[in-house]
């Protein structure tokens, strides 16, 4: 196999602090590759206008491969003021860099594996009925639409006359009738039946391939008919290729419920880009949250790797560095699993596994301690300890 060439995009905080740590784990585990360093965050906004600079999306065309750390994003005056005097009032609006690169290259599909490794002090428990607790071993696998619904970004603050119009058209808006425009805001969602059928599609595959029980598609068909039902709908067409594997539908809010009452009971689930975001966040917070959560953003040609956690300003300048770099390391072992280096993503997950069931080096989220720079004097390891320990182990 020809060797990979990675577009490594630390972005801001402490994406610049966990990323460089993967590249040390890779590097241990064996993982021949060159990489190129692509930019992106928060200092193109404002240098450039642009977070996400055209370099960086040809680098990203070229090597088709990313591992991406984290970016600053802040609301929307916040960003127009910070933007270099000479760039600003020239129409410059900030977009989320991340967002943009889902879309531009057609990231549809999004991963996150939310697995519990024994030992961590993280891990929800429950009480059982004499009083004790019982630690379920989570293995719920997310599978979100990444490019449309509710982020596609097709919104209005004070819609144009055609598009009030064409919502005229719609019984329903009578209520909104009387509202002056400028009072108005809609976002809209917007699914596809191509984009429903690759995530359900996919959601199985991965299913089969990994012996997982059954596929839940998790939306809101009860109220959203339209679009949750489409993929619904798709989801059990889809169904009847895969006889083997059960189809089961929750509705967001009760499966947000669930989550604290038989998480274990789960496998794979598909929902749409908002839905599946919060799912995701909610099934993570079960093994360990940000500190754990790894994601992998796939389309047909480009596939970038990430943690879910943003950038932690109020941490990246702690010296030395505080932050868990346990979800960077998964999504670099994701990205290994995705080029078919299977064998070595295993490598980084039982490396992981077996520092975090030692638990003698433990960042502070898993020393239960508020983040600070006096953490470590209380006995939470540094990034870097916690990425030696990884290494030691490899
Ligand atoms: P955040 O994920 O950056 O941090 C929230 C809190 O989670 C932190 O204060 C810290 O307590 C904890 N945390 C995060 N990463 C951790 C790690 N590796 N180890 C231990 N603890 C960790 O989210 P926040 O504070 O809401 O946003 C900060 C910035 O990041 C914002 O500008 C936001 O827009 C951006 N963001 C970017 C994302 C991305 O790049 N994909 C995702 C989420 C937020
Ligand atoms: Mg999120």
């Amino acid at each position: 196999m020809a060797k990979p060439t990675v577009v490594v995009m630390p972005g801001d905080g402490i994406g610049k602090i966990v990323l460089p740590e993967a590249l040390r784990v890779l590097d241990a585990v064996g993982f021949d590759a060159d990489y190129v360093q692509g930019e992106i965050g928060w200092e193109f906004w404002i240098n450039e206008g642009n977070a996400l600079p055209d370099r960086t999306v040809e680098l990203l065309e070229q090597h088709k491969l990313g591992l991406f750390g984290a970016i600053t994003s802040k609301p929307k005056p916040q960003a127009a003021a910070e933007l270099k005097p000479e760039l600003q009032d020239k129409g410059y609006v900030y977009f989320s860099p991340i967002v943009s690169m889902r879309q531009r290259f057609g990231l549809d599909i999004c991963i996150r594996p939310c697995r519990s490794f024994p030992g961590n002090p993280l891990n929800f428990i429950r009480r059982t009925a004499d009083g004790g607790f019982m630690e379920p071993t989570v293995d719920a696998v997310i599978f979100r639409q990444n490019t449309e619904g509710m982020y596609a970004g097709v919104e209005w603050t004070d819609p144009p006359e055609q598009v009030l119009q064409a919502l005229n058209q719609h019984s329903k808006f009578k209520a909104f009738a009387d509202t002056p425009p400028g009072d108005l805001a809609i976002s809209t969602r917007i699914f596809t039946r191509g984009a429903c059928r690759r995530i359900i599609t996919a959601g199985f595959e991965y299913a089969r391939k990994h012996g997982y029980k059954s596929v839940t598609v998790c939306e809101k068909p009860n109220v959203l008919r339209e679009t949750s039902g489409m993929m619904e709908e798709e989801a059990k067409k889809i169904h009847a290729d895969y006889p083997d594997i059960e189809l089961w539908s929750t509705n967001i809010d009760a499966q947000m419920m669930w989550l604290t009452k038989n998480p274990e009971n789960y496998g794979v689930i598909v929902a749409g880009n908002l839905f599946g975001d919060i799912v995701s966040d909610g099934f993570a917070g079960l093994v360990g949250g940000l500190g754990f959560a790894a994601s992998g953003n796939i389309g047909e040609e480009v596939a970038v790797f990430e943690p879910t956690h943003g950038s932690a300003p109020k941490y990246f300048e702690l010296d030395p560095p505080i932050v868990n770099p346990t979800a960077m390391f998964l999504a670099s072992a994701m990205l290994l699993d995705h080029i078919g280096e299977t064998a070595k993503a295993g490598q980084i997950r039982d490396a992981v596994a077996a520092v975090v069931k030692a638990g003698k080096v433990r960042a502070y989220d898993m020393r239960m301690l508020p983040g600070g720079a006096d953490v470590i004097s209380k006995g939470a390891a540094s990034t870097i300890q916690l990425t030696d320990a990884v290494i030691a182990t490899l």
